[in-house]
């Protein structure tokens, strides 16, 4: 059976109370349907500690939606990889559009922020992905590029003990919350790309999971496509009968 990773980014959809009731609700049901695959919830911070506590046993990981470019100091507001690590999370998500578009997240930030998850052993979900401009205009390429090539080289510079796996999540802003399906011949064609770049550029193993309006319909064609490893999964993630579904797709 191929290992495929599912991240359920329930960016700031559930407050604490809910992202609690939800773990305890369902946690056992999903422990069912996770078999061999990576399965990682990203709460927000204040519940990342609770999930961690509950998830112990289980084969639920747990992840931070961001963390602080700085290892420590006066950074009002800003959580360090440190704080992360020592509260159980072993994965984390950086560059996604959403930070790049209302925290004006840049990709020399992101590159920091990586050096720091990798200081502590989290392992970095890099977003990346063109907006509709850059679709339309044909930049994507061009677009992806930029974002990935610092990561990459950063990346390259570090043996399988310093980081043994990162995920690249690849997710057109243009399909983000948005219902639409990206075109399946132009993942593939994506995806292949960013299989060859990651492969070529560094010695580490990789995944690469797709995301932009996942959910109980389109997933399955999704995880057909031949270089995708898995998907991030927003807002049918925070619903337990879409999620169900889409983690059944893994089995077939
Ligand atoms: P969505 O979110 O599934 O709601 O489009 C995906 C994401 O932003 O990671």
């Amino acid at each position: 059976m191929v290992k495929r990773i599912f991240v359920a980014n329930w960016k700031m959809q559930l407050s604490f109370n809910q992202s609690c009731t939800f773990m305890q609700e369902h946690s056992h049901e999903l422990k069912t349907l996770i078999q061999q695959d990576i399965f990682v919830i990203c709460p927000s911070f204040p519940a990342l500690h609770s999930l961690v506590t509950m998830c112990e046993g289980l084969p639920i990981a747990i992840g931070a939606q961001t963390v602080s470019r700085h290892p420590f100091g006066a950074y009002t507001g800003e959580v360090s990889a440190l704080s992360l690590a020592e509260a159980g999370c072993s994965y984390c998500i950086i560059g996604h559009s959403e930070s790049r578009q209302y925290a004006h997240e840049s990709n020399i930030n992101i590159e920091h922020k990586l050096k720091e998850l990798i200081k502590h052993t989290i392992i970095p979900i890099i977003c990346i992905g063109e907006t509709k401009e850059q679709h339309e205009q044909n930049n994507t390429y061009a677009m992806l590029k930029e974002q990935l090539l610092g990561c990459l080289q950063l990346i390259a510079t570090h043996s399988t003990e310093a980081l043994n796996h990162y995920i690249i999540a690849y997710e057109p802003v243009w399909a983000v919350g948005s219902d639409i399906t990206p075109p399946i011949p132009l993942l593939t064609k994506i995806f292949a790309w960013l299989h060859k770049e990651c492969s070529t550029k560094t010695n580490i193993p990789f995944s690469l999971i797709y995301g932009g309006s996942v959910n109980a319909t389109n997933a399955a064609t999704f995880l057909a496509i031949k270089d995708v490893d898995g998907l991030l999964i927003g807002r049918a993630s925070t619903d337990i009968e879409s999620l169900k579904k889409i983690m059944e797709y893994a089995r077939i």
